[in-house]
C-alpha cells in the first residue's frame, strides 16, 4: 500500500524506522538483524489494527562514502547507487514489508534538510565558527583531544581538520533534554542506554559544528554552497523528510509524526537521543516517542562488522536455510537490547531444535492424522469427559488405563484452553515490549506441551475398554486441539517466520495468511469441518554439513574479497574499539567546542588521556594499518579534486603491534574443494606453522615450496576450510581483481627475521 493510499485509512498510525544504512559497506547481518526486527514489529503492529508506516533506506553522503568511492574508482554517485541497491535487493529477497525507502541523495530528502537547516538558523540556532580540532571520518564524529587523539566510539587516530564551520547551538539544550529525559521515562529504551544519554548529557553539551567545506559530496548549506552540511544532520532529518517535512505537501508529516519508535543500533544513540531531539526542539518540532537501541550481533566475540572483516551475509543464511530460519534465530537467540552471538552451529541448532523438529514436526504429524483419520477435515471435539462419564470410566487406582483417560479427559476439557489463553497473553505482552526471546519462548513452550499430550495419548491407539465411539471422539478431540493450537501459535509467530506461517496456514485450510484477522487468538476460532489444504514440508531438519555448507560460502567470498584468505582479520579498519574492550560502554565525550583549545583538560591530562586511550587500544585484539587502509584523506582544506589515496596517519606504536616477519614455505598444498586456497607450512627458524591463504588462483603450490615470504605471525588463528591457519601472508592486492602479488626481497634476508 502505498503512502497516498494509507491517507484514507481510519486506524490508528505506526511509524517506525530503521537507521538508514550507510553505503560504503554492503549489507551483513548486522544491519540485517535491525531490519529484521522492524519487519517484525511493523508485521505485528498491522496484524494488531494499526496503520504502519515502516521506513528503511541508506544514508548516502559524508566523507567516508566519497573515499570509499574513490577507493572503488567510481563516482560518489554511482558508488552510492550500487551499494544502495544492494540494500534493498537483500530485504526485497527476504520479503521485508518496509513502506518506503529514503536514499539521502533523493531530492525530497535533500529539500527537506535544507529546509530544516534554514530554519534552524531563522530561529537563531545557528551561527558560524571556526572549527579546529579532530575528527573521526568513519564515525563521522568530531572528538575531543589533540592531533593523534584515536577516536573515542571506534579507536581510529582521528584527522585533524580547521574549518570555517557553521555551529549549531547545542548547549542551549542540555536542561531542555534533561527535563524531557525525566518527564518521558519510556524515550529511550532500555534503561542502561537512557542512563548513558543522561549522565553524557548532565557531563556538559558544546555546541556542534554543523558543516564542512574541505570536501563536496554532502547536501549545500542554502546560501552558503561551499558549505555541505554535516552527515548526521542530514542523516537524521531522513525520518521526516520522508514524511514530505520541507515540501507543499504535508500530508504524511501531519498524519504520521511524531514516528512512534526509531529502532537503532546502540552505538549510534547519542546522535538520536541526544542530538536529534535538540534539531526538533530547536525547529519547534514534536520529538519521537520512543528510541528503542538493540545490542550488537557479534561474531566471533565482537560486533560484526566490515571493519572487523568479521561479517557474516545473510545470503549465505538464505541460500541454505531460507529468511524464516534466519529470522526466528536473529530474535529468538538474541536478547534485544543486549548483545548477542552469532554462530553456524547455534543458527543450526535452534533451526533443528524449535523449527524442524518442533514447530516444523507438530504441524506435520498432526495434519497427517487429520487426513488419515478424518479424510482432511478438522473435526468436531466431543465432551470427552462426558463420554468417560457415560460409559462409566472413571479413571482410578483400579482402572488399568486410568492415566490415559485422565489425560484425556483433563487436557482437553479445560487445560489445553486455559493454559492457551495464559501463554498466549504472555506472548503478546513480551512482543509488545519488543522482547521477542522471550514471546518466542512461550510460543516454544506451548509447542512442546501440545506435543507430549499427542504422544502420551496417543491417537494412533486404542486403548482397552475404549469402543469405537469413545476411540473416535477422543481421536477427534485431540486432533482438533492440536490443529487450534497450530492455529493460534501460527498467528503469534507469523511476524517471525511470515513464509512457513502462511504455508501452514494454507495446510489448515484458511486460505491466506495476509487477509487473516490474526488478532483471533481466542480458543475455539477454527471451524470443525474446515478442508485442509495440500500438505508439504514446513521446516525440513538441516543436516551437520549445512554448517560447513555456510561456513565454506563465507571463506570463499572472504578469500575472493582480498585475495588472501584472512586478510579480514588484518583489515586496518580493525581497530580495536575501546567500546567493544570492556562489559560497560562508557558515553563518548562532549564534542569538541569553539575555541578547539576549551577542552577542558590541562596540556598534561589530554597527554595522559591519549595514553591512556591508547593504552586500553592496546588490549585488545590485532592491529594492523598497514594492509588494507582506511578510505585515504582529502586535503584538510579546500576543493576535493584529488582521488588519489593517502593513508591517514599511524604512531609508530601502532606499527609496532603488527609483527611482521620473514619465513621460507616449507610445504604447499591446495585444499580440497577450495579453488582458492592453498595450505602451507611456513618455517620461522624457530618455528614451523601453518596458514591457509587465498592465493591459489595466483600461485601454484610448487611454485611456492622453498620461497621467502612475509608473514603476520601474531594474527589470532583462524579456522578455513577446518583448518587452522596461523598468520597471514602478506601480498599486494592489484588490479580490480585484486590479484594477491606476495611480498618478497631483492637481497637475502635471514628467516625469522622482524620486519620494522
Ligand atoms: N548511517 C548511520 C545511521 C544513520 S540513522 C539516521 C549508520 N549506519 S551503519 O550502516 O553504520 O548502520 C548502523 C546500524 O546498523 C546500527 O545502528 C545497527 O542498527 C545496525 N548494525 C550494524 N552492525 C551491527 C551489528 N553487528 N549488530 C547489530 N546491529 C548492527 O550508523
Amino acid at each position: 500500500m502505498s503512502i497516498q493510499e494509507k491517507k484514507q485509512d481510519p486506524k490508528p498510525t505506526f511509524y517506525l524506522t530503521t537507521p538508514i544504512y550507510y553505503v560504503n559497506a554492503r549489507p551483513h547481518l548486522g544491519h540485517t538483524y535491525t531490519t529484521v526486527a522492524a519487519d517484525a514489529v511493523a508485521r505485528w503492529k498491522r496484524m494488531r489494527g494499526f496503520d504502519v508506516l515502516f521506513l528503511t533506506g541508506t544514508d548516502e553522503h559524508g566523507q567516508k562514502i566519497e573515499r570509499s568511492a574513490a577507493k572503488a574508482g567510481k563516482t560518489p554517485q554511482e558508488f552510492a547507487a550500487e551499494v544502495s541497491s544492494e540494500f534493498r535487493g537483500l530485504w526485497d529477497r527476504m520479503g521485508l514489508t518496509y513502506d518506503d525507502y529514503i536514499r539521502t541523495t533523493e531530492p525530497r530528502h535533500k529539500r527537506g534538510v535544507q529546509h530544516l537547516f534554514s530554519e534552524l538558523r531563522k530561529r537563531g540556532f545557528i551561527y558560524k565558527g571556526t572549527y579546529s580540532g579532530q575528527y573521526c571520518v568513519w564515525d563521522e564524529l568530531y572528538v575531543e583531544g589533540s592531533p593523534g587523539t584515536p577516536c573515542p566510539d571506534c579507536g581510529r587516530i582521528t584527522e585533524t581538520v580547521s574549518e570555517e564551520n557553521y555551529f549549531f547551538k547545542l548547549s542551549a539544550f542540555e536542561r531542555k533534554l534533561l527535563e524531557y529525559y525525566e518527564q518521558h521515562p519510556d524515550f529511550i529504551r532500555p534503561e542502561a542506554r537512557r542512563n548513558e544519554v543522561m549522565a553524557f548529557v548532565q557531563g556538559g553539551l558544546r555546541d556542534l559544528s554543523i558543516s564542512r567545506t574541505s570536501f563536496n559530496w554532502g547536501i549545500p548549506v542554502p546560501g552558503d554552497e561551499k558549505h555541505v552540511i554535516y552527515v548526521w544532520m542530514d542523516a537524521l532529518a531522513n525520518y521526516i523528510t520522508a514524511l514530505g517535512y520541507g515540501s507543499k505537501d504535508c500530508a504524511n508529516f501531519n498524519q504520521y509524526w511524531p514516528a512512534d519508535v526509531h529502532l537503532i543500533g546502540k552505538e549510534i544513540s547519542r546522535f538520536h537521543c541526544v542530538y536529534w531531539p535538540a534539531f526538533l526542539m530547536a525547529a519547534g518540532l514534536p520529538l519521537p516517542k520512543s528510541i528503542v537501541a538493540h545490542g550488537w550481533l557479534l561474531f566471533e566475540q565482537s560486533k560484526m562488522s566490515k571493519s572487523r572483516g568479521n561479517i557474516v551475509r545473510a545470503e549465505t543464511v538464505l541460500d541454505v536455510l531460507g529468511a524464516d530460519a534466519l529470522r526466528y534465530f536473529l530474535l529468538r537467540e538474541v536478547t534485544f537490547g543486549q548483545d548477542g552471538s552469532f554462530s553456524f552451529d547455534a543458527l543450526v541448532q535452534r533451526y533443528n531444535a524449535d523449527l524442524a523438529n518442533g514447530y516444523g514436526n507438530l504441524v506435520s504429524r498432526t495434519l497427517a492424522m487429520i487426513v488419515k483419520y478424518f479424510d482432511g477435515v478438522v473435526p468436531e471435539p466431543a465432551d470427552v469427559q462426558g463420554l468417560l462419564n457415560n460409559l462409566g470410566l472413571t479413571p482410578g487406582p483400579d482402572d488399568p488405563d486410568g492415566w490415559w483417560r485422565a489425560a484425556a479427559s483433563e487436557t482437553l476439557a479445560d487445560s489445553i484452553a486455559n493454559e492457551f489463553a495464559i501463554h498466549t497473553d504472555k506472548f503478546v505482552e513480551f512482543f509488545g515490549m519488543l522482547d521477542f526471546s522471550r514471546a518466542l519462548g512461550t510460543a516454544q513452550w506451548l509447542i512442546a506441551n501440545i506435543d507430549s499430550v499427542l504422544t502420551e495419548i496417543a491417537p494412533w491407539k486404542q486403548p482397552q475398554g475404549f469402543s469405537d465411539d469413545a476411540q473416535l471422539a477422543t481421536r477427534a478431540t485431540i486432533l482438533y486441539g492440536a490443529a487450534e493450537a497450530i492455529r493460534i501459535i501460527t498467528a503469534l509467530v507469523y511476524p517471525v517466520i511470515p513464509d512457513a506461517a502462511a504455508k501452514v496456514w494454507q495446510q489448515l485450510g484458511l486460505g491466506d495468511i495476509t487477509q487473516a484477522d490474526l488478532k483471533d487468538l481466542q480458543w475455539g476460532g477454527l471451524k470443525p469441518g474446515t478442508k485442509l489444504g495440500e500438505l508439504g514440508p514446513v521446516f525440513p531438519r538441516a543436516e551437520k554439513e549445512a554448517i560447513e555448507r555456510m561456513q565454506n560460502m563465507e571463506e570463499d567470498r572472504v578469500a575472493t574479497a582480498t585475495g588472501e584468505a584472512q586478510s579480514a582479520t588484518a583489515d586496518q579498519d580493525a581497530v580495536p574499539n575501546s567500546k567493544i574492550s570492556g562489559p560497560a560502554e562508557q558515553p563518548p565525550p562532549p564534542h569538541v567546542p569553539e575555541p578547539f583549545s576549551a577542552t577542558g583538560l590541562s596540556p598534561e591530562q589530554e597527554a595522559d588521556a591519549v595514553a591512556q586511550q591508547a593504552a586500553a587500544n592496546r588490549q585488545v585484539g590485532p592491529v594492523s594499518a598497514v594492509f588494507d587502509p582506511l578510505p585515504p584523506p582529502q586535503p584538510l582544506v579546500g576543493p576535493v579534486t584529488s582521488a588519489v589515496p593517502r593513508e591517514p596517519k599511524i604512531s609508530i606504536e601502532d606499527f609496532a603491534k603488527v609483527e611482521l616477519r620473514v619465513a621460507i614455505v616449507r610445504v604447499a598444498e591446495r585444499v580440497p574443494k577450495a579453488d582458492r586456497l592453498l595450505r602451507l607450512e611456513v618455517d620461522l627458524g624457530y618455528e614451523q606453522r601453518q596458514i591457509v591463504a587465498g592465493i591459489a588462483e595466483a600461485y601454484t603450490p610448487e611454485s611456492l615450496i622453498g620461497r621467502k615470504v612475509v608473514i603476520v605471525a601474531n594474527l589470532a588463528p583462524r579456522k578455513l576450510r577446518g583448518l587452522e591457519s596461523n598468520g597471514m601472508i602478506v601480498a599486494a592486492s592489484v588490479g580490480e581483481k585484486g590479484k594477491p602479488v606476495l611480498a618478497g626481497f631483492l637481497e637475502d634476508a635471514e628467516i625469522g627475521a622482524r620486519l620494522k
